[in-house]
């Protein structure tokens, strides 16, 4: 009995000093494990009488419940402490603005080709590529350039070893093109073309979208309403346009176009701008693909991309347009 007493006083005060659930574990099977005290008494009870062993062994069980019962409430008080330090120490702050997702954008020019192509999509316009690598014949001698012609060095080619080039423009789709296919034909053909030219406004590579009508009633009046449909769908606004006389080698006449913007929140509104060159296509470029001027008569222009988009999106220098600086192209995102 007396040592009962101590052993339960002990249990109790040692349970108290537990600082952790794992602490409180190793005193639990100090008292009440198979090598505790009690666990002990238990075993000397065989050397009892049966009616001693009777009143002790409810005793040591009664002595056990206790010390149990005192390691349940010491768990509850530790758990809730363990829970109340854990909601302190690890809070959650619901507030704070969650991690940013980037989303990626189309580059200008890649938006304003798809502009362009959607426009003459609607009015009965087919889109076709060619090589970027051609020959001469397509770059120039079809497009009544013939060697030795002044005109070609207004183009700054590159040229391979082989005598072949990088297309300096893509009226070499339409030669192409007017090979294979059998007038009416109504094509653009947009794409990269490459000139040894570089300053603010030229880069050595940059992307053109040309035009080209064939039929047997192709007429200037035409391709001015064409084109003045084109500007105004593309700017979204009235757009005025006048013609300049001109000169390329493969249109005759020839002319090129300027335009103003009439929406008075664009910083160029007002100013005439020089967007594009176009002509009646010259009878020579028919004759080198096989098609009867005498029959038929068409109509093509050329007009830089990249201008287009930095005149739709004010962009003021061409070369911001190749340095893939995300902060530039995150503007153009959806
Ligand atoms: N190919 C011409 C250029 O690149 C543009 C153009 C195309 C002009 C068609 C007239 C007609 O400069």
């Amino acid at each position: 009995m007396q040592n009962l007493e101590t052993i339960i006083q002990q249990a109790q005060a040692d349970i108290a000093t537990a600082k952790n659930l794992p602490d409180l574990q190793q005193i639990r099977a100090k008292f009440l494990g198979k090598k505790s005290v009690l666990t002990d008494l238990m075993k000397t009870l065989g050397n009892a009488t049966p009616d001693e062993r009777k009143a002790l062994g409810q005793l040591v069980n009664a002595a056990k419940d206790k010390i149990m019962g005192f390691a349940d409430a010491k768990t509850l008080e530790l758990q809730a402490a363990e829970l109340a330090e854990q909601l302190a120490t690890e809070q959650l702050d619901v507030t704070l603005p969650g991690r940013h997702q980037h989303a990626g954008a189309l580059h200008p020019v890649t938006l304003v080709q798809q502009r362009v192509e959607a426009i003459f999509k609607s009015i009965g316009f087919t889109v076709t590529d060619g090589p970027e690598v051609e020959d001469q014949f397509h770059n120039f001698e079809a497009l009544n350039i013939p060697k030795n012609h002044p005109a070609r060095a207004m183009h700054d080619t590159f040229y391979f070893a082989n005598g072949n080039l990088l297309r300096t423009h893509t009226s070499t789709v339409q030669i192409r093109y007017m090979k294979e296919n059998k007038p009416p034909i109504r094509i653009i053909s947009p794409g990269r073309v490459y000139r040894s030219d570089s300053d603010q406004t030229h880069t050595p590579m940059f992307n053109q979208v040309e035009g080209l009508s064939i039929d047997e009633h192709a007429t200037f009046a035409n391709l001015k309403s064409i084109l003045q449909l084109f500007m105004s769908s593309f700017f979204e606004q009235d757009v005025q346009m006048r013609l300049r006389p001109s000169y390329f080698p493969f249109t005759e006449p020839s002319a090129e176009v300027d335009i103003k913007l009439t929406d008075p929140t664009h910083p160029l509104c007002g100013k005439w701008l020089e967007v594009l060159g176009c002509g009646m296509v010259h009878p020579n470029v028919l004759a080198a693909v096989g098609i009867d001027s005498e029959k038929y008569t068409g109509w093509a222009f050329g007009c830089g991309m990249d201008r287009l988009a930095m005149l739709r999106y004010s962009i003021h220098d061409l070369r911001t347009t190749f340095e893939s600086d995300v902060r530039f192209l995150s503007q153009f995102g959806v």
